[in-house]
């Protein structure tokens, strides 16, 4: 996808947005956010998608990650939507911020469009694109999902919770790891750091190659 991708700084834009104007970085404010797209208000996916966004809002919370959400609607709409969005989904309250692009100059800028959907006019509009971003300003993490592919909020968190944990230990998080499982050792770490950074200790998986790469460790 061309534009701004992972390892990118996010433009300090200022946003219109259901809770007034403000610049992304004021909103970031040093710390996790989660900027997704929607293509329009008042359809189906992005409806449901909305209000398991505020679902998950209190996981988010605890990990002291925010949430930013965008449609290329006008703040009006967004906020007639939102009653559906909250009706749909009985429980959640959309506390979160959308941000109103009707220009699409914000999405663009975001590397958030889809280059197949148009809305009746022609207008190109959003994917359902999502950037976790870091505490630097940076993309940590992006998703591109096409219209029709509504996201599993059980992705988006337990990329969230893999992101952190990579910032916190020299680790990544190995295919299907859910919070609690064991996690691997950056290969960058020598057996000799390992052993000063993870005093709990760790697995070193016997393989038919006999190179010990497949580290295991819990923090
Ligand atoms: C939806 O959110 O349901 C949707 C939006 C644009 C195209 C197709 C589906």
């Amino acid at each position: 996808m061309p534009g701004i991708t992972i390892g990118d700084t996010v433009p300090n834009l200022e946003v219109e947005t259901t809770h007034g104007k403000f610049k992304l970085y004021d909103y970031f404010n040093n710390g996790w956010t989660i900027v997704f797209s929607h293509p329009a208000d008042f359809t189906p996916v992005c409806t449901t998608e909305l209000g398991k966004m505020a679902a998950y809002l209190p996981e988010f919370e605890k990990r002291g990650v925010k949430l930013l959400g965008f449609s290329c609607d006008d703040v009006q709409s967004h906020k007639e939507w939102i009653k559906d969005v909250e009706a749909y989904t009985p429980g959640c309250k959309v506390t979160y911020p959308i941000v109103a692009d009707p220009s699409r100059e914000i999405i663009k800028q975001l590397n958030m469009v889809d280059p197949n959907e148009r809305d009746s006019s022609g207008n190109q509009l959003p994917s359902r694109a999502l950037h976790i971003v870091g505490s630097d300003n940076k993309i940590k993490l992006s998703f591109l999902y096409p219209a029709t592919t509504g996201r599993n909020m059980d992705e988006v968190l337990r990329a969230m919770d893999s992101l952190l944990k990579a910032s916190k230990y020299k680790v990544a998080t190995p295919a299907n790891w859910k919070q609690g499982d064991p996690v691997v050792i950056s290969p960058q770490v020598s057996n000799e750091e390992a052993k000063q950074v993870f005093p709990q200790g760790f697995e070193t998986k016997n393989l038919p190659s006999g190179k010990e790469y497949l580290r295991l460790t819990n923090v």
